[in-house]
C-alpha cells in the first residue's frame, strides 16, 4: 500500500502479471525515447547544416541505397515484432482464464458492484480474496456497460449488459487495493469505486467465518429452479420430462436443431433461459417460455451456478449438495443427450 501522501507515479504491483504489464509499458516508452531524441536532434542539426546559404541553389541528386533501405526496414520490423510478442504474451496470460480459480460472481449496477461468493457471502463495493490464489470473476450488469478495473493488479475488463465476461488475477501481496469502474456509466460513475482486500488464507478463512453467509448461489439457484420458477416441472426426470436433461450438461457440446453445435457454457445457459427459442436442442420442441423480465441478473447467476453444479463443475469453495436427478435450468431448449461429462470445461 502506498503510505506516502503524494500521488504515486505508478500504482503498486500486486498481482502475478503486474510486472509483465509494466515491463511492456517501459519497453514501449524506451523505444519511443530512443527514436524521439535522435529525431529532434537531427531536425536541429539538418536545419543548421542545410540552411539556405545562397539564393536558388539546386541540391545534388541522390540515388537510392539498397543497403540503407534494407537496414531501415529490418530494424523496425524486428522492433515491432518484439512489441507484438511481448503484447501477445501479456494478453494471453491475462485473458486466458484458468480453470482452477476460485469463483466469484460480480453484478454491476448503477452505481455499485455486487459481489457474490460461492460460500454464500455477498458484499457491495468490496471484494475479499485470499493471497496467492487464482480468482476468477464471472461478471455481468443489470443495466449499462461498466468496467471492472483494479490498477494495482494491472487488469480490467468490461462488464457488458446481456452477457458474461470474465476476469482473473492472482494477488501477490496482502493489502487493500482500489477498485474502479473504468467506463463512463452515468451520473455517479465516479462514485462507483470500492476496495479489494487481499488477505492471508487464514485471515480470509476467519473473515468467512466471522461474517454472515446467505444462501450460496447454488442453493439460490436450486430454490428458483425447483420452486419459484418451476423449471423442475419440465426438466426433472420422470414421465413429466419435456425439457432436455441438465445433468452433466455444463461444458459439453450440444447439438441444436439444424445441426449446429454449441458448447454449454455460462452464456449458453443464460441465453437458454432468456431466449429459449433461439437455440433449440435437437430432439426437443420449442415449448419453453422465456423468462426475460422475470429474473434478475443476480438470479440468473444463481441459476447458472446451479446448472453448473449438476455437472459437478464449479464450487471451488464449498461442496455442492448432491444434485441427484434434478434437472436444471430453463426449458425446452436444452441439450438432449447426455453422458455426464463433467463440467469443468470451458469457462
Ligand atoms: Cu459503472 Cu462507470
Amino acid at each position: 500500500m502506498q503510505t506516502n501522501s503524494w500521488v504515486p507515479f505508478f500504482p503498486e504491483q500486486a498481482s502475478t502479471f503486474a510486472w509483465q504489464v509494466d515491463l511492456l509499458y517501459f519497453y514501449l516508452i524506451a523505444i519511443s525515447v530512443a527514436f524521439s531524441i535522435p529525431i529532434v536532434l537531427a531536425i536541429f542539426y539538418f536545419a543548421l547544416k542545410y540552411r539556405e546559404k545562397e539564393k536558388f541553389a539546386t541540391p545534388d541528386e541522390i540515388h537510392g541505397s539498397i543497403m540503407l533501405e534494407t537496414v531501415w526496414s529490418i530494424i523496425p520490423f524486428v522492433i515491432s515484432m518484439t512489441i507484438f510478442l511481448g503484447g501477445a504474451i501479456v494478453y494471453f496470460s491475462q485473458y486466458r482464464i484458468p480453470d482452477d480459480g476460485m469463483n466469484v460472481y460480480v453484478v454491476g449496477k448503477q452505481w455499485m458492484w455486487k459481489i457474490q461468493h460461492e460460500t454464500g457471502h455477498s458484499e457491495i463495493n468490496e471484494l475479499h480474496v485470499p493471497v496467492n490464489r487464482k480468482i476468477k470473476l464471472t461478471m455481468t450488469t443489470e443495466d449499462v456497460l461498466h468496467d471492472f478495473s483494479i490498477p494495482a493488479f494491472r487488469t480490467k475488463t468490461d462488464v457488458v449488459p446481456g452477457r458474461y465476461t470474465y476476469l482473473w488475477f492472482e494477488a501477490t501481496k496482502p493489502g487493500r487495493y482500489q477498485l474502479f469502474c473504468a467506463e463512463y456509466c452515468g451520473l455517479n460513475h465516479s462514485g462507483m469505486i470500492g476496495w479489494v482486500y487481499v488477505m492471508e488464507q487464514r485471515d480470509f478463512d476467519a473473515w468467512l467465518e466471522g461474517s454472515v453467509a446467505g444462501e450460496t448461489p447454488v442453493e439460490q439457484g436450486r430454490d428458483l429452479f425447483e420452486n419459484k420458477l418451476g423449471c423442475a416441472s419440465c426438466h426433472a426426470g420422470g414421465p413429466q420430462q419435456r425439457g432436455a436433461p441438465l445433468e452433466g450438461l455444463f461444458g459439453r457440446e450440444v447439438r441444436l436443431v439444424g445441426g449446429q453445435t454449441v458448447i454449454a457454457d455460462e452464456e449458453y445457459i443464460r441465453n437458454s433461459i432468456l431466449n429459449p427459442s433461439s437455440q433449440i436442442v435437437e430432439g426437443y420442441q420449442p415449448i419453453m417460455p422465456t423468462f426475460k423480465g422475470q429474473v434478475t441478473e443476480e438470479q440468473l447467476v444463481a441459476l447458472v451456478a446451479y446448472v453448473k453444479s449438476l455437472s459437478g463443475a464449479d464450487t471451488s469453495t464449498q461442496p455442492t449438495r448432491a444434485p441427484a436427478a434434478q434437472p436444471a435450468g430453463g426449458t425446452g431448449t436444452q441439450p438432449a443427450g447426455t453422458g455426464p461429462t463433467t463440467g469443468a470445461a470451458n469457462r
